[in-house]
């Protein structure tokens, strides 16, 4: 019987950029992310002779599937039965499987769609093992999510949640859990993104890069011994001021080491440095609290307040050239019985 879950994005605020073992996605640092409640990526998996991977766009075009697509899953599958070995689910690993994706976050508009996609095939996943008496814990679930993309794994729990690198490597020395869930701070994402073009260089290929930076080492020393914990921090007090300041830091020094990696990654764009400036000014002037971040790609994520949320759609609407997407802290990923995009 096939199993079926649903899963959303999430926004970064520590961001994970680089890996201590690039083969089993182990990263170098800790991260945190808020978890969005919209766009939806549906997953189907099933028992299976062979791998097969059909996606789908939200209208119910055929999503064209790339060899190195296919061969993400596969390396996935393969970590996945690693994984169900090391803690001795033998009888659970399935020959392979089929999935079904359905998404409906539109290609390229700077929303991690990898973080939902393999959050989403974790869950369902677990709801596969569960049909032969296997429960898996959350936390496990946010390790086979990790195994298909680092970021995925924050996308296993709704609200705010964080990456624990950990040390070694045990193929589950890294795993997310939950520090608050949605409803303790509802904060609104509202995503500029100026240009719909597909970014020329994927994240994994970015993290492999990151240590021949000369600001690696300091970033992840500076992540580990205070940023990620006054992140954590300013969610459980629900003290924006230091939100912003961490997140600000963070993302930008992220951007830094990319710049300054061989070859150098360039995500951010004139018009990414622009609406920061203005984003700079326009808080200042008007007492907002609005903060700015961007991952691997040019589009502008502005976190901010319910009070600052109209100002901020305002403001974001009037940058005619870019898309404007709107979003806000979410759950994060479950099981479904049936497909609903
Ligand atoms: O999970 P990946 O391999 O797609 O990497 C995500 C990288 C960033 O989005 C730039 C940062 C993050 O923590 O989400």
């Amino acid at each position: 019987m096939p199993a079926y879950a649903s899963s959303v994005p999430n926004i970064a605020l520590i961001k994970y950029w680089g890996n201590r073992n690039d083969d089993l996605r182990l990263p170098a640092a800790d991260s945190v992310s808020m978890t969005l409640n919209t766009p939806h990526v549906e997953v189907g998996v099933d028992h299976s002779d062979i791998l097969t991977v059909s996606s789908f766009e939200f209208d119910g075009r055929a999503r064209e599937m790339t060899m190195k697509h296919i061969a993400r899953f596969q390396k996935h599958l393969e970590l996945v039965k690693q994984y169900l070995t090391h803690i001795g689910m033998m009888d659970a690993i399935p020959h392979s499987i089929a999935y079904t994706i359905h998404s409906g976050i539109p290609p390229a508009i700077g929303l991690a769609s990898s973080a939902a996609v393999f959050s989403c095939v974790a869950e369902a996943l677990a709801g596969l093992l569960q049909q032969k008496g296997h429960n898996l814990t959350r936390e496990q679930i946010s390790v086979i999510a990790r195994l298909g993309s680092g970021s995925a794994s924050r996308s296993v729990f709704g609200g705010f949640s964080a990456m624990h690198a950990g040390k070694g490597n045990d193929i589950d020395s890294a795993y997310a859990e939950q520090i608050v869930p949605a409803d303790y701070w509802p904060l609104h994402d509202i995503v500029i993104i100026p240009s719909l073009k597909e970014k020329e260089h994927g994240s994994t290929e970015g993290h492999a890069l990151a240590s021949t930076s000369p600001l690696f080492k300091q970033r992840v020393e500076d992540i580990m011994d205070h940023r990620q914990q006054d992140c954590i921090d300013a969610i459980r007090r629900r003290d924006f001021e230091l939100l912003q300041k961490v997140a600000e830091e963070d993302s930008k020094n992220m951007h830094e080491v990319m710049k300054s990696s061989t070859p150098a990654l360039h995500y951010l764009s004139e018009d990414t440095y622009k609406i920061i400036d203005e984003i700079e000014v326009y808080r200042r002037m008007k007492n907002l609290a609005v903060l700015y971040t961007m991952d691997a790609g040019p589009a502008v994520h502005l976190i901010c307040t319910e009070e600052a949320k109209t100002e901020i759609l305002h403001y974001a609407h009037s940058k005619e050239s870019c898309t404007v997407f709107v979003t806000k802290t979410g759950e994060g990923s479950h099981q479904i019985d049936k497909p609903r995009l």
